[in-house]
């Protein structure tokens, strides 16, 4: 699972339904004071699970090691200084002794042509945990929560999101990418209001825009540099970081690029969003990009929900891949 874009629509509407409804089952059962039921007990009894991360992580790492965990599988944490991921050893090498000890690999990397060189070499599954490029695992977790909020017309078989908007109002960044890519192929509308020269590279505009291939209703993609126009009639305001993990230098010169990006309610008033608009954000936050009022507001953010359903899109993403061996059911 390298990106949302390696998922057909059914696949990806499985994957955040099965998400939810184990979130559900294995709540009841932990409140019953029993072990999480079938399908999960003991699904990766035997399994490793490598975790190969050259970047900081609190939700996915604790995310994956807990689901690992939860099916009876065992999450092995390999840092940046504790193997020799792409700096004593190729990245080949690595690949074809890791997953010849293990049933899965988990990396976080820096550029995506790691993640894909990993996979292209491994013998096993590779679930991508955050690249330069995407975060699938995000957007799995992302869907879950705006189907748990959201959704009008909840079923066994479709998130029922179709016609929603999405305003995206920040950098223009991994985040969003898979969650663009979600959204066309869900029929959800997104609209990015980045500065100019933080827009969407040409190269991934394309991949969203593919997924609309096949699809009886895509969701549109509008990009603008004016905050207020992408909200107009948003049901959902969604930001991340203007400083990514591994731009630090450039910290400086960004805070400034993006003044007057900052989610506040009174930008979105002034940008017309819907009268009970959501907020959400994949954590870590910083201030700069939304301020405490809208990101500690019960009433709209939903920011902690959302970190939670990354326990459950791990699980449903092992279940898939490693238990399932890619079929998504
Ligand atoms: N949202 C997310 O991926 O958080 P971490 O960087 O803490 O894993
Ligand atoms: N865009 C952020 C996401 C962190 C989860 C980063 O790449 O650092």
């Amino acid at each position: 699972l390298m990106s949302i874009s390696d998922l057909t629509p059914a696949e990806f509407t499985r994957l955040v339904l099965n998400a939810s409804s184990h979130k559900k089952a294995v709540k009841d059962a932990f409140a019953a004071g029993q072990t999480p039921p079938k399908p999960l007990h003991g699904a990766m009894t035997g399994k490793t699970v490598a975790m190969m991360f050259s970047k900081r992580s609190t939700r996915t790492r604790v995310s994956t090691e807990a689901a690992v965990q939860l099916m009876g599988g065992h999450p092995m944490f390999l840092g940046k200084d504790d193997i020799q991921l792409g700096v004593n050893e190729s990245l080949h090498d690595t690949s074809v002794v890791i997953s010849s000890m293990t049933s899965c690999m988990v990396a976080r990397v820096g550029p995506h042509s790691d993640v894909t060189g990993l996979a292209a070499s491994s013998s096993v599954p590779v679930i991508n945990a955050l690249s330069s490029d995407f975060h699938p695992l995000q957007t799995i977790a992302d869907f879950q929560t705006i189907h748990e909020s959201l959704s009008s017309t909840p079923s066994s078989s479709s998130l029922g999101l179709e016609g929603l908007k999405i305003a995206w109002v920040g950098d223009s960044n991994n985040v969003l990418f898979d969650l663009a890519i979600a959204s066309v192929k869900m029929g959800v509308h997104i609209s990015v209001a980045s500065p100019t020269g933080y827009g969407i590279p040409p190269n991934i505009k394309s991949i969203i825009l593919s997924a609309a291939q096949g699809v009886s209703n895509p969701g549109t993609l509008t990009e603008t540099t004016i905050p207020e126009e992408a909200i107009k009639d948003a049901d959902i305001l969604v930001t991340d970081t203007w400083v990514s993990m591994g731009q630090e230098e450039e910290a400086k010169k960004r805070l400034e690029a993006f003044r007057g990006y900052q989610i506040t309610h009174e930008l979105a008033k002034r940008g017309g969003a819907k009268p009970n608009w959501k907020f959400m954000h994949c954590l870590p936050r910083h201030p700069e990009e939304v301020d405490d009022a809208v990101f500690y507001d019960e009433s709209r953010s939903l920011v902690f929900p959302e970190a939670e359903n990354r326990l459950w899109a791990a699980v449903a993403a092992l279940e898939a891949f490693v238990v399932n061996k890619g079929k998504i059911l």
